[in-house]
């Protein structure tokens, strides 16, 4: 190469904007682009202000109230859409979406068995964690042995999201979650904060009379509860290990499957020069089944399914369990085969887990979410965001954000931010005090341990730079004006399961 030419390629070598790697291939613009805060104030009052409950079209900013199901489809998806097979038995979708799994997930994931399904399809993840822990219930009659004191068995996860441990206790489980110690504290000291406490894990199992108690184990990757973050292979080995040896088998909750696996490419020294596609089967290599929203890494709308590995250590110990699960979809959900969701939404799977592994792909989504995590400390002149950023989301740590105010946890601050956020224009939610708290005869207890976040989700393929920009502006005016910010009351549902979807508030 001559001198000049070389002079230029090493000259925009070091740009560091780097272009989004795709395009913009439609656009839905918004009605309520004009709509103004006392507007929305107003709405905001009628519905009690509880963000579930805002009409998303008066919406002109970000809605970040969740990144799953909100995803921008690509092209490629939306033309396999138009060539979806509603058939009602055994759909092309179906078979493709098994082929998927096992080229996504590795070999240990095939259908050999002809006589016993191992994937189960359904409608969204909690419906499969709804159809597991039901069937699993049943097996071991752990309602019944629930019905006197605490309940008998135990579900360890390194942190259940809030449906999943609904389902878990709804079936006579008890669940319990064993943070790694290192996301107490809120900065960038370990990468891997999502982590499973080992040290208590092997308490656990170690114990012979607890372990008796435990059916299974979970693993929320990347963990959703404790801060969207990550899970590394050398802790997902680890645990499997732990698990195993002693005859316990593990599961994941896979929703971010390629979020984590792009991590460990980043900070894992296991995972140095590996692909992504490589470091999926490898995280996958060490479990016995795992549930997936596919709302999230599938990069769809809707869909979930439960995958069981025919050789692993679940189906072994509870032989009876495919053969009722099947029977529970087609009770709930379906033909197996199409498991609560239209032929077509399948073949959206198929091309979103073939998307979803792309290095650019995955640099790109991660990094538009760090760079607002960046931009809401500069615009708030403070650290507030929870470090290190994680995949899916931004989490606004409101212990930090209301330290000096005086608003205690009675007041919910956490309800207010969102409410005034909504009321900016942009929506995110309370996942602190008021979500994972409740009520216990008449008395408010706190998440134990203790998680104090707004979250702000980045639905994936949807919003630019400048779009999150106005959101963490809209941070920023709240953070600098926070001593001015009221506590809430409850109007209605403090002593409701899962309340914060339903409960309504207002300013005291
Ligand atoms: N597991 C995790 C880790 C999740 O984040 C979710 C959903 C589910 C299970 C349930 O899946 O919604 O398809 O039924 N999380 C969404 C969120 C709702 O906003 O974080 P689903």
């Amino acid at each position: 190469m001559a001198r000049t030419s070389r002079a230029w390629v090493a000259a925009f070598a070091q740009t560091n904007l780097q272009p989004r790697p795709y395009r913009n291939a439609a656009v839905s613009f918004r009605p309520c682009a004009a709509s103004d805060p006392e507007q929305r104030w107003r709405l905001m009052e009628e519905v009690g202000l509880n963000v579930f409950r805002f009409p998303a079209a008066m919406i002109p900013g970000c809605d970040l109230l969740t990144d799953s199901g909100t995803t921008t489809m690509t092209m490629k998806q939306w033309s396999q859409l138009l060539l979806g097979d509603e058939s009602y038995g055994s759909n092309e979708g179906y078979f493709e979406l098994k082929q998927q799994v096992v080229e996504t997930f590795g070999p240990q994931w095939e259908n050999r068995d002809m006589d016993q399904e191992n994937v189960f399809l359904f409608h969204q993840g909690r419906a499969a964690e709804h159809g597991l822990f039901t069937c699993l219930s049943g097996l071991l009659d752990a309602r019944g042995k629930a019905a006197e004191a605490e309940p008998y068995y135990i579900v360890p996860s390194n942190g259940h999201f809030d449906t999943t441990q609904a389902n878990v206790e709804a079936n006579g489980f008890q669940a319990r979650n064993l943070f790694s110690t290192e996301l107490e504290a809120r900065d960038e000291s370990a990468r891997f904060k999502g982590n499973m406490n080992l040290g208590r894990l092997q308490d656990l199992l170690d114990d012979a009379e607890l372990r008796q108690r435990v059916p299974l184990v979970y693993m929320t990757i990347t963990n959703n509860t404790g801060g969207g973050q990550p899970v590394s292979l050398t802790n997902i080995r680890a645990a499997a290990e732990l698990c195993h040896s002693r005859g316990v088998p593990l599961l994941f909750d896979a929703c971010r499957f390629a979020e984590n696996a792009w991590f460990n490419q980043q900070h894992e020294p296991l995972c140095r020069n590996r692909s992504i596609s490589e470091i999926v089967r490898l995280m996958f290599e060490s479990v016995d089944g795992f549930h997936i929203s596919l709302k999230k890494d599938g990069l769809v709308n809707i869909g979930g399914c439960l995958v069981l590995s025919e050789d692993g250590l679940l189906v072994e110990r509870y032989p009876r369990l495919p053969a009722l699960l099947v029977e529970h979809q087609i009770l709930v959900e379906g033909h197996p085969t199409y498991g609560g969701l239209a032929g077509r939404d399948l073949k959206g799977v198929v091309e979103g887990l073939k998307t979803v592994v792309h290095e650019n792909y995955l640099a790109s989504r991660i990094g538009q979410v760090q760079r607002f995590g960046a931009a809401i400390d500069a615009r708030c002149g403070a650290s507030v965001v929870a470090k290190p950023v994680g995949g899916h989301a931004v989490y606004l740590d409101l212990d930090r954000f209301f330290a000096d105010t005086g608003l205690g946890d009675a007041s919910f601050p956490g309800v207010s931010l969102t409410a005034l956020l909504l009321v900016a224009g942009h929506r995110m939610c309370e996942l602190g005090v008021y979500a994972f708290g409740k009520q216990v005869k008449g008395e408010e207890v706190g998440p134990e341990p203790r998680v104090n976040f707004v979250r702000a989700a980045v639905p994936r393929l949807c919003y630019e730079e400048c779009d999150l920009d106005a959101a963490a502006e809209a941070v920023g005016i709240l953070y600098q004006r926070r001593a001015d910010i009221p506590g809430v009351e409850v109007v209605y549902g403090q002593d409701r399961p899962m309340r914060h979807f339903i409960s309504r508030f207002r300013f005291r």
